[in-house]
């Protein structure tokens, strides 16, 4: 008998679980597209924003390359879509306290990389926000530091996914609602726990565990790392629900994989889909660094 090797497991802790980058589909087999041919530094024209518009609510992702931005610019972009989350701070300070324009990466406090991740929930399959009784719209990410290997970003089309459930688990979805909140989000991707401020804060809402996306009028499962378990049900049980649900949700035909290049800016609706962060070869060496802004959504119907 030949003795089991195990890999060493990297620091950062998060599991490799559901479809690698090369499993998953093409972004036009997941639902997504790709726009090169606009300058999004520039306001855009009439006929652009119209086209942009357009092609968001047909599209759960939308991938725009070879774009350079700057937090102005993709602050300026962004209000194209609505009210960005967050918006009260002073937009002319470029730093830390430029909430709307923030900056999702693995560095920690002294912009040194770490496998001591602060976003940790990003790792799991989740939908921005979804433990806010009005979550939100769509968030955008532009590439600014990239590692070598690995830390892609994982999406996975949540009403492609809820068309291709069989029509008996269908009818025993429809109508439920899933709890969701920032305290069980915390639990459930082993990150630090919240405290009793942040759980005050942020108490625990409920939303349909299949929701209707307000332009294509299809249906959707709602869910994800915020969302614990289902109203009225036992709680293990409604936790297995979910469980089963993204075990459905994250298989390759239903999932794209985006493998970041320099000058990428991507744009995903939350509404229509959830999506995770892959972990990057050593991440205690490699910086990855990317802006983020956030639309704020309406309440899920
Ligand atoms: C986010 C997020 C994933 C990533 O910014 O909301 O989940 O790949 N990011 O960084
Ligand atoms: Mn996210």
């Amino acid at each position: 008998m030949s003795a089991t090797l195990e890999a060493p497991r990297p620091a950062h802790g998060i599991p490799a679980s559901g479809p690698s980058a090369d499993q998953t589909a093409s972004l036009a087999d997941f639902g997504g597209i790709e726009i090169t041919d606009i300058d999004l530094s520039q306001p855009l024209t009439e006929p652009q924003r119209d086209r942009v518009m357009r092609l968001f609510r047909a599209h759960p992702v939308l991938v725009f390359r070879n774009q350079s931005l700057t937090k102005d610019q993709q602050y300026e972009f962004t209000l194209n879509f609505g009210e960005i989350e967050g918006a009260h701070v002073n937009r002319l300070i470029d730093s830390k306290n430029y909430a709307p324009v923030h900056t999702v990466s693995n560095l920690d406090a002294d912009g040194n990389p770490s496998e001591i991740l602060r976003e940790r929930g990003n790792y799991y399959w989740h939908s921005d926000k979804s433990y806010h009784a009005v979550p939100s719209l769509l968030t955008m990410l532009h590439a600014v530091e990239l590692p070598p290997k690995g830390g892609e970003t994982q999406f996975a089309n949540t009403a492609k996914a809820y068309a291709a459930l069989p029509e008996e688990t269908r009818r025993e979805i429809d109508g439920l609602r899933a709890i969701h909140s920032w305290e069980a989000s915390r639990i459930q991707c082993g990150g630090r726990p919240a405290t009793p401020e942040q759980i005050a804060e942020r108490p625990p809402v409920d939303h349909p565990l299949v929701r209707i996306h307000p332009d294509t009028g299809l249906k959707a499962l709602y869910l994800g790392n915020h969302a614990s378990h289902i109203v009225g049900w036992p709680i293990a049980e409604g936790q297995a629900l979910l469980r089963k649900l993204i075990q459905h949700v994250q298989q390759p035909a239903f999932v794209y994989t985006h493998r970041w290049q320099q000058g990428d800016l991507v744009l995903w609706d939350n509404r229509c889909s959830v999506h995770r962060a892959l972990p990057h070869e050593a991440m205690g060496v490699h910086r990855r660094v990317l802006h983020r802004t956030v639309v704020k959504g309406s309440v899920p119907y």
